[in-house]
């Protein structure tokens, strides 16, 4: 049997080079992986930023993303760490034998990276691992859902997409904040409701930022205003963690967040992890809305106690893989710093909203003139042009993948494209009609304004269309 301490000493060690520094700085782990150095520009930072497509026409062009909304690239340093990490990988609490603890430690103490990446208050809250913000948001809602009792509303928003919308809906009664003709969340309503509702709003949950209008909500005051009325607060970080510097502990009385979800592979490192992150005691009640191996403490055919939280949240085998991929980004977008990310993706889709409104015959959506409190998101359409031509004109003829659609928040869609209740009513009984969509661009730190150009010339020549 190896003796612990001594294990803990040796794979500092063995994991040199896999990674060749491992300190511990306030219990934070610390991946050594670079941003600075050889790669200065922040398109190497990304693997496949200089891939090439073949167009209709045969030609070649440089490959431009500006779907990072959906879903972004791998930073480099992600595939690195786990290629780095590979050979180490065991089962985590689940096996004897170096590779198990080295997993297991490293599993625990990413927790910590992540808690700090968000600033959250380490003694109040819990590190969840998840698949993605959807998996995190359903099972908040299973397990407030248990212990709620008389508070059984939820606040929701119009802007939401359906991840933070449906979970809710078979479990609590939710009511949906409005928004302005603009698209911003209406705080005059969310109060009235939280007014109305006194005493029953177990929850008030919104985006952190808009994954159509790129609208940065005000969290701070939301969270406020949540607190005053005696109901907790979810931020769905999905847009809003990967661009933003987040403080979950907030900046003054009452403006704390209580929960937040985001996925990993929107944040540069794909490998199917999520987080969800709450204060310990709601996940000390009641158990997980999935339960089987590692949940639990003791187990008869008859009883069950559970694990202690988070464990008892994490079922199965636990996606280590993901969670390496996840610590490496969090490292990376650290060292580069999200004051920079911000700025970077900011001075972008201003560049690309001063450009895209000479365009003739494009129609935007959001609250275009203002471009205070955004991420990188643009939406729009071209008059006469189906959304879905736009996108498969900009991917075949010039090799730009953007969305189009109503990109998973139809209510919030409908609302901006102005459709009348009763067509919405209609597309339920005609289902084979074209749902009405917009285009949508989404901008990454590693984008640039000659991109933002190549996309600005293409839709031109809708103008004498
Ligand atoms: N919510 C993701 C998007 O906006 C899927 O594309």
């Amino acid at each position: 049997m190896i003796e612990t301490s001594g294990v803990l000493r040796s794979w500092n060690l063995l994991l040199h080079p896999i990674y060749s520094v491992i300190s511990h700085v306030g219990g934070i782990i610390m991946l050594p992986f670079s941003l600075s150095g050889h790669r200065d520009n922040l398109r190497d930072l990304i693997a496949g930023s200089n891939l090439h497509v073949t167009l209709a026409n045969g030609k070649q062009v440089p490959l431009i993303n500006f779907d990072n909304a959906a879903t972004t690239p791998p930073l480099r340093s992600v595939l690195e760490a786990i290629e780095r990490f590979a050979p180490w990988y065991g089962s985590v609490h689940r096996g004897g034998g170096i590779k198990s603890e080295v997993t297991t430690r490293l599993y625990e103490e990413a927790r910590w990276l992540v808690a700090d990446f968000v600033d959250s208050d380490r003694d109040r809250n819990v590190v969840i691992f998840v698949k993605n913000t959807t998996e995190a948001i359903n099972k908040l809602a299973h397990r407030l859902a248990q212990n709620s009792g008389y508070r059984n509303i939820v606040i929701s928003t119009v802007m939401e997409h359906h991840s933070n919308d449906l979970p809710w809906r078979n479990k609590f009664r939710v009511l949906y904040a409005e928004v302005d003709e603009a698209g911003h969340l209406r705080l005059d309503d969310l109060e009235r409701k939280l007014k109305i509702s006194r005493g029953r709003v177990r929850l008030v949950t919104v985006t952190g930022a808009s994954n159509i209008t790129g609208h940065v909500n005000p969290i701070g005051e939301i969270a406020r205003l949540a607190h005053q009325y005696g109901a907790e607060i979810l931020v769905d970080g999905a847009q809003m963690v990967p661009h933003l510097p987040v403080s979950m502990k907030g900046f003054a009385d009452g403006e704390f967040i209580d929960y937040l979800a985001f996925s990993a592979h929107k944040m540069y490192a794909p490998f199917g992890t999520g987080v969800l992150i709450g204060p310990r005691k709601t996940f000390e009640r009641g158990h997980s809305e999935m339960v089987g191996g590692g949940t639990v403490e003791l187990v008869s055919h008859r009883q069950v106690r559970w694990a202690e939280v988070p464990h008892r949240d994490e079922a199965g085998t636990p996606n280590m893989m993901g969670v390496v991929a996840l610590t490496a980004a969090i490292q990376s977008l650290k060292r580069l710093g999200m004051q920079r990310v911000m700025e970077v993706e900011g001075k972008l889709a201003d560049y690309a909203r001063r450009c895209l409104s000479r365009v003739p015959r494009l129609v935007f959506y959001g609250d275009n003139q203002n471009h205070k409190n955004k991420v990188g998101i643009i939406s729009f359409n071209v008059l006469g042009v189906p959304h879905e031509t736009v996108a498969s004109y900009l991917a075949n003829e010039h090799g730009i993948a953007v969305r189009s659609g109503c990109f998973c928040a139809q209510p919030y869609v409908q609302r901006l494209l102005r459709v009348s209740p009763a067509e919405v009513e209609q597309a339920f009984v005609t289902p084979s009609k074209p749902h009405r969509g917009m285009v949508r661009i989404s901008f990454g730190f590693y984008n640039t304004t000659a991109e933002i150009d190549a996309l600005v010339n293409a839709l031109h020549a809708f103008s004498g269309c």
